[in-house]
């Protein structure tokens, strides 16, 4: 894999940058190219040219988001490549790399290796942000990791690397399973956001929204009911104006520390 004529593509999907970080990171290391998922999902198909394809995204409810499954379900050309995935967590993973290997196999690839990290959770209407010193513990803990994975994606290793903690995974499954069915990634989950006061019109809400679901009426953000439930419009507003339900209004609001609005603004493009 160290073979100067390798070409390889990292794709990625992002609400609140961890996944950003993780990718970004991996791809310097590996001479990757990083290509953001939501600005490839107006193809009808996308064709892979490279040799190794990285996939990068977040658990959600332990699985993967919505854009994400639409993207593999968009893949060719997927035979004789080396897939890596990085799935990246606030706590548990659950089956969500084995699921992605099925959905992998079904467009006739094969998913080579799977590594879980563990970032800050941003689902900020289940909790707060977490306290910033165990964020940086965190952070402290992915830049050591970062060199193994990519190491072990430059040599071509083999394996789904997660830690599947059995009980934590039970005892967490039923809860965010229950969440799951109770609707809370439905595309009309956004009849639950709302705007208070302090929100001043300036539209980086519909900006950083990775599928155009957020209109500005009357200064405004209007939400379109297809949303994805990726936080980024509540956890990017300056105003902290953005609401869920009658949670989060005294909810510290959390994006990862070294990306910045304008990389939101980039990888939408
Ligand atoms: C809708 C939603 C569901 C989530 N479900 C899970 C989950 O099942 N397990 C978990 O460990 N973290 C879960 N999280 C936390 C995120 O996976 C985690 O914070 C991730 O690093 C966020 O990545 P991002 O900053 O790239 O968006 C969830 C977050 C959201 C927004
Ligand atoms: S980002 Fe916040 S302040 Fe700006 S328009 Fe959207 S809700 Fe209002
Ligand atoms: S409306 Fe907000 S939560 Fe929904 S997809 Fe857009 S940015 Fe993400």
């Amino acid at each position: 894999m160290n073979d100067t004529a390798v070409s390889t593509e990292l794709y990625y999907f992002s609400g609140t940058g961890n996944s950003l970080v993780v990718a970004r990171d991996i791809a310097r290391k590996i001479n990757g190219k990083l290509i953001s998922i939501p600005s490839v999902m107006d193809k009808e198909s996308i064709k892979i040219d490279a040799d190794v394809v990285g996939i990068v995204f977040p658990a959600y409810y332990m699985r993967m988001p919505g854009i994400v499954e639409r993207f593999i379900n968009k893949l060719t050309n997927l035979q004789d490549k080396y897939i890596f995935a990085i799935v990246t967590v606030g706590g548990i993973a659950g089956s969500v790399l084995y699921r992605l290997s099925e959905a992998i196999s079904e467009r006739g690839g094969s998913l080579n290796s799977g590594f879980i990290v563990r970032m800050p959770a941003n689902y900020i209407d289940n909790a707060d942000a977490l306290p910033l010193f165990l964020q940086k513990r965190m952070f402290r803990n992915w830049n050591r990791k970062a060199h193994k994975i990519a190491s072990a994606i430059n040599t071509g290793k083999s394996g789904l690397m997660t830690r599947f903690n059995p009980v934590m995974t039970l005892l967490f499954s039923r809860y965010i399973d229950k969440q799951y069915s109770r609707g809370e990634l439905s595309p009309d989950i956004d009849k639950s956001f709302w705007t208070d006061s302090k929100c001043n019109g300036c539209g980086i809400c519909l900006r950083v929204c990775p599928v155009r679901n957020i209109e500005l009426v009357d200064d405004r953000p209007v939400w379109q009911h297809h949303c994805e439930k990726c936080l980024a419009c509540i956890q990017w507003c300056p105003k902290e104006a953005i609401q869920f339900r009658n949670v989060t209004m005294k909810r510290k609001r959390y994006h990862h520390p070294d990306v910045k609005v304008s990389d939101v603004l980039k990888w939408n493009e």
